[in-house]
């Protein structure tokens, strides 16, 4: 089953700090947003890639196109003040079928991976890739412990998130109607009434956001190459 993936990549990077977007940071030597992209470089199930951007790296981004080969972006659109916004501007171009949204700055989700999404998708309409919560949750008012929640029961969301095309940019546009923002695109889903399926996926996929993870991703890259 094929697939077109819109990857939001229009943010600011301001957690981590660097002064400019992180996603050109080298990660062993080579741009963060390089790395993600490989992955549906390389995926056969990928029809076709979506960037949303910030206006002003336009430019920047196409040459790291052509530098690094990556052949499968069939649109690069300007992204919003929200990833939500950018989200929904990639939607605008993609075509039918089912559509996978997935962070710029995750560039450790696998083939594999986007495989069990797709085929839940198939199934189910809509799906994300999430992990069980390692850490016990509180629900805190002013530094007090009001609730602890029920571990067994929760689940950190990621991306890859999966949808048909009309389904997502029908719940996008009810969102932006109704002035609904949503925390990521399932949520965008279930605002409208929709249901989502969990694919458990790993650790390993977390999304670049501090200094901190800079160092976990120079590792990751060093322990999968050996
Ligand atoms: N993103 C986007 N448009 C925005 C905001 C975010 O396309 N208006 C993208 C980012 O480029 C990133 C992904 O959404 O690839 C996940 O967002 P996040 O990790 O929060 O990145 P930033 O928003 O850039 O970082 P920060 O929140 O620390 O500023
Ligand atoms: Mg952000």
């Amino acid at each position: 089953q094929a697939y077109t993936v819109v990857l939001p990549a229009a943010g600011q990077g301001k957690r981590m700090g660097a002064g400019h977007n992180k996603q050109f940071l080298l990660i062993d030597g080579v741009p963060l947003l390089i790395h993600t992209l490989r992955v549906f470089e390389g995926d056969s199930l990928c029809t076709s890639i979506i960037l949303a951007v910030n206006e002003k790296e336009t430019e920047e981004i196409q040459s790291l196109l052509k530098e690094y080969s990556i052949k499968k972006v069939t649109a690069v659109v300007i992204g919003g003040r929200e990833r939500q916004q950018s989200v929904f501007e990639g939607l605008k171009a993609a075509d039918d079928g089912i559509v996978l949204i997935h962070d710029a700055a995750r560039p450790f989700i696998t083939a594999t991976i986007i495989h069990e999404l797709v085929e839940e998708t198939k199934r189910s309409g809509a799906a994300i890739v999430a992990v069980p919560l390692k850490d016990t949750i509180k629900l805190v008012s002013e530094d007090t412990i009001e609730k602890t929640e029920d571990r067994t029961k929760l689940w950190a969301a990621q991306t890859p998130q999966a949808f048909w095309l009309s389904d997502i940019m029908a719940a996008h546009q009810v969102a932006e109607d109704k002035g609904y923002e949503g925390t990521d695109d399932a949520s965008i889903l279930e605002y409208s009434g929709g249901k989502v399926k969990i694919v458990k996926g790993n650790y390993e996929n977390f999304k670049v956001t501090t200094p901190e993870d800079l160092i976990f991703a120079e590792a990751m890259v060093a322990s999968r190459r050996r």
